[in-house]
């Protein structure tokens, strides 16, 4: 469904991304992970069309996107949608605008399909009844399924997160970490970064661990854990230590 081939990326002379392939299937999530500007962001761009990388493809749903022009990749591009990390609601809309402002672009929906399908989203994100509040009125996570409500309205086939649970407390991010796994329980396929190990376990049919522009390793989770290598051992060195906690404490 997507695969970057052997993608290299600079921008002026630096190396953002560095003969990175990743291939991810129909309806599978995948994760990647790394530490800050590991180029984890900088993927989601590339699989969107938005940066070109100069050598290596992008094949999103068997097209070659990397030449494409923006109106022959805007087609495309609404397969996909992208929650921001920062959400990027608008203020002085309520959540229902929010949710329909691309929808009434894009689809040809007649104002009382459209107020269903803002209604279905909300319901999918348990948000029933926040329609007339602003993103103000909201807490970060509620925030965040507003984001993640407005991008499923157009029903993509693709969903890009972006560091989804960050800034999160723990209650909030694990009723998003909640809401992606049903996206994909949906069919949908997920590509979801972060840096949070517990999310990727949850979340992952695959894991992607980036470092410096590279992929360093890329395999199910169950084989990194075990993995020998330092840098991966490091990586997964937090999640040992709660493992060994939680045995100690016969918790598990
Ligand atoms: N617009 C830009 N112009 C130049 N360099 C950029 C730009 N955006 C990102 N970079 C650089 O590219 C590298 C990778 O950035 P990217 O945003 O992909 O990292 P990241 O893994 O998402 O990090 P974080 O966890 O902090 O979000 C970083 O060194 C960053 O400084
Ligand atoms: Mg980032």
């Amino acid at each position: 469904m997507i695969s970057l081939n052997h993608v290299s990326l600079s921008i002026e002379d630096k190396r953002i991304l560095d003969d990175v392939s990743i291939h991810i299937e129909r309806q599978k999530a995948a994760i990647i992970l790394g530490p800050s500007g590991a180029g984890k962001s900088s993927i989601l761009r590339v699989v969107l069309g938005l940066w070109k990388p100069q050598s290596g493809t992008v094949v999103v749903d068997g097209r070659d996107i990397t030449g494409l022009t923006e109106n022959r990749m805007l087609p495309l591009r609404r397969k996909m949608g992208m929650v921001f990390q920062g959400n990027a609601l608008f203020d002085s809309l309520t959540v229902s605008e929010n949710i329909a402002y691309f929808l009434s672009d894009k689809n040809e929906l007649s104002p009382a399909e459209l107020k269903d399908r803002v209604e279905e989203t909300l319901d999918f994100v348990n948000l029933h009844g926040t329609s007339d509040l602003y993103p103000a009125q909201l807490s970060g996570g509620m925030k965040k399924r507003v984001a993640i409500a407005r991008a499923l309205a157009f029903e993509p086939e693709i969903l890009l997160f972006d560091e989804p649970t960050t800034g999160l407390d723990p209650i909030n991010a694990k009723s998003v970490v909640e809401m992606i796994n049903k996206v994909k329980e949906n069919g949908t396929t997920t590509i979801t970064v972060t840096h949070i190990l517990q999310d990727a376990i949850i979340l992952g049919d695959r894991l992607t661990l980036m470092n410096e522009g590279r992929i360093v390793v890329s395999d199910s989770v169950e084989h990194l854990v075990r993995s020998d290598d330092p840098f991966i051992r490091e990586f997964f060195f937090e999640i040992h230590q709660e493992l060994k906690i939680c045995k100690e404490k016969q918790l598990i």
